[in-house]
């Protein structure tokens, strides 16, 4: 938002909250999207959570929807051998006394993912005693795991590529018309290519 100049005021969507934007917050920042989508978004059937940096390919998104459950669903990359980082000088680093297993339970990486909208009550639940770690989709798995919901890897059927692309990959609009996301982009960059992708993908 801010790198392209917008503020909350011009079109009043943007949700804030009062707590400091920081990465070890991120958490708090993803736990305030569940809270807000079991609140105010009753009749939704699914959420989707990107970061900022994401293209999505709303038209893509749309037809997968269509085939997804609309209860106990959770869909994205799902990284199923994590472990805790135990150097403090780690960016992911998490301490013993935080998390004291070796392994995470399956999670989606938080670059962007979709889920039916009772998990995001059923998320919200379980982060009352689920103790908090500072990596916040290792902290939506933990919350998944208490709340019995296992996130599904999202492939597309025929070639069983991955649809939610958490590499960056360079701009190709027949290859984005295959993935539901990609990751790592500059606000510049995902607007010149919407530009294209909107118009243009039909061609491939
Ligand atoms: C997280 O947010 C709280 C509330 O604003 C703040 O007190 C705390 O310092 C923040 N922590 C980090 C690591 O940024
Ligand atoms: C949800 O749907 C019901 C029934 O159609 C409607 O009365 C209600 O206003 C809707 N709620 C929201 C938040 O859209």
């Amino acid at each position: 938002g801010l790198a392209l100049g917008y503020r909350s005021g011009d079109h009043g969507d943007i949700i804030q909250m009062d707590f400091v934007d920081s990465y070890q917050n991120l958490t708090i920042k993803t736990l305030m999207i569940m809270n807000w989508v079991a609140t105010f978004c009753p009749n939704a059937s699914h959420a989707m959570k990107v970061d900022a940096d994401i293209f999505v390919n709303v038209y893509l998104l749309v037809e997968v929807l269509r085939g997804y459950p609309t209860k106990g669903f959770i869909t994205g990359s799902v990284i199923r051998d994590g472990r805790p980082r135990r150097d403090p000088k780690s960016r992911w680093y998490v301490s013993e006394e935080a998390y004291p297993d070796s392994y995470f339970p399956p999670y989606v990486s938080g670059a962007g993912y979709v889920f039916s909208t009772d998990v995001a009550r059923k998320v919200s639940l379980a982060s009352r005693s689920v103790p908090m770690v500072p990596l916040e989709d290792v902290y939506v798995g933990l919350c998944l795991r208490a709340a019995g919901v296992s996130p599904v890897y999202a492939q597309s059927f025929l070639a069983l590529r991955n649809l939610f692309e958490v590499r960056h990959l360079a701009y190709d609009r027949c290859a984005f018309a295959a993935r539901v996301i990609v990751n790592g982009f500059k606000p510049a960059e995902l607007l010149s290519i919407w530009e294209d992708f909107s118009v243009n993908r039909l061609t491939c």
